[in-house]
């Protein structure tokens, strides 16, 4: 435990949020929590903290460098989890604007705060302060079947507006190591799944249409590969960077699951069949419905991750088998946040996205 606070940004959003609520129940620490709210912000992922000393929300954007210089000031922060970002690739393919302006000019504004901020610290504060970023796998592009998977030294080939506002970010992070001496750690992680994932995603929109009884869309002929990894897992993962990254390197985060999109919503369909059966008795993968794939559509991520295995250490605990199950059942628990998510404008996305 230290007492000393962090600043985790985005941590209403998915990632950010197990990540807050892990970090305050395994003691490490206080944290303030810095989130625009954007549509994939929700206070309620935070409920459990209501009322908790050791957690501080502030709804801002890290593009207002002014008041996450006073942030990082007045607490004292020793480092910052850098998650917030737009992050869903089709939205990104509708509306690059707002990418680039939380994505890139957001992170470059909070770097200048850092930078400043970090530039009057002294001795031991000075030493331990971290800044680190969190990015994507989809920074380098896609790969073909039989490719070896990205290790960190794989080349930046960014093909959607998301990951080129990712990768941007990553290069202005790295540059403020090399030109300002800034002690910055970068991971990239491939496919995140677990609780409180926005419903725009494959996963967890999946189980929301397979429950609500609609289509469940896949895009193009789904043999597409992504490399799945339980979120707790990835959140353990940055904990471990933060307290023993190496300042200036980056790190490749993932699950050693690959898998394409069919087989995963095929996967979802036999675990709903078992823990939540339709009531007509056959089976959620009846629903499957192939549409129009996604323009510029990546085929395969994998990610190598041995790097972090072998200097730090660090290996996922779930297997995609005990991790599809908790997801599951998260989402059949709580229905309430479903719905409380699936508002006015999350039903006009979807009828804008699948019409
Ligand atoms: P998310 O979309 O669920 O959450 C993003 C959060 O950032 C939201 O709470 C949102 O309100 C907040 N936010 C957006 N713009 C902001 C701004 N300008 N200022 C302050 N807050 C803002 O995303 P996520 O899936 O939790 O991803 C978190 C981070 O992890 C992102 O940087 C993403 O690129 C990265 N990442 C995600 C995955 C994945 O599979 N989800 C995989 C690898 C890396
Ligand atoms: P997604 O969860 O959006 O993550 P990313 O695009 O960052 O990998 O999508 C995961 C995969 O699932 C991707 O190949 C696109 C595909 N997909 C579908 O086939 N249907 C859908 O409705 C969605 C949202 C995604």
């Amino acid at each position: 435990m230290d007492d000393r606070m962090i600043l985790v940004t985005g941590g209403a959003g998915f990632i950010g949020s197990n990540f807050v609520l892990e970090w305050i129940a395994q003691g490490c620490g206080p944290v303030v929590n810095v989130d625009k709210l954007t549509y994939a912000g929700n206070r309620g992922n935070l409920a459990a903290l209501e009322g908790d000393a050791r957690h501080v929300f502030v709804q801002a954007d890290i593009g207002d460098r002014a008041t996450m210089s006073d942030l990082l000031q007045r607490h004292r922060i020793r480092a910052i989890v850098n998650f917030a970002a737009e992050s869903h690739v089709d939205r990104s393919i509708g509306s690059p604007g707002v990418f680039v302006q939380t994505n890139v000019v957001g992170t470059f504004e909070l770097l200048e705060a850092a930078r400043a901020y970090w530039g009057q610290l002294a001795g031991t504060e000075r030493d331990a302060f971290r800044f680190l970023h969190v990015s994507t796998d989809e920074v380098y592009g896609t790969l073909e079947k039989n490719d070896p998977a990205f290790s960190e030294t794989h080349r930046y080939l960014p093909n959607s507006p998301y990951s080129a506002t990712k990768a941007a970010s990553d290069h202005l992070v790295r540059a403020y190591h090399h030109t300002y001496g800034l002690p910055v750690l970068t991971t990239n992680c491939s496919n995140n799944y677990g609780p409180r994932h926005f419903p725009e995603k494959l996963i967890p929109l999946v189980i929301h249409n397979a429950l609500g009884g609609l289509p469940l869309p896949i895009y193009g002929d789904g043999a597409q590969v992504r490399d799945w990894l339980y979120v707790t897992d990835h959140c353990a993962a940055i904990r471990r960077v933060l307290e023993a990254g190496v300042p200036g390197e980056t790190y490749n985060i993932g699950g050693w699951n690959e898998k394409t999109n069919l087989s995963v919503v095929q996967t979802l369909c036999a675990v709903l069949d078992r823990e939540s059966p339709r009531a007509d008795g056959r089976s959620y993968a009846e629903q499957i419905t192939f549409v129009k794939d996604r323009p510029g559509h990546d085929r395969r991520y994998a990610i190598d991750a041995s790097k972090i295995e072998r200097e730090l250490g660090w290996r996922p605990a779930e297997t995609f088998e005990t991790g599809i199950a908790k997801t599951v059942r998260w989402y059949l628990d709580n229905q309430a946040w479903v719905r409380s998510v699936t508002s006015g404008a999350y039903r006009n996305w979807v009828a804008e996205q699948y019409a």
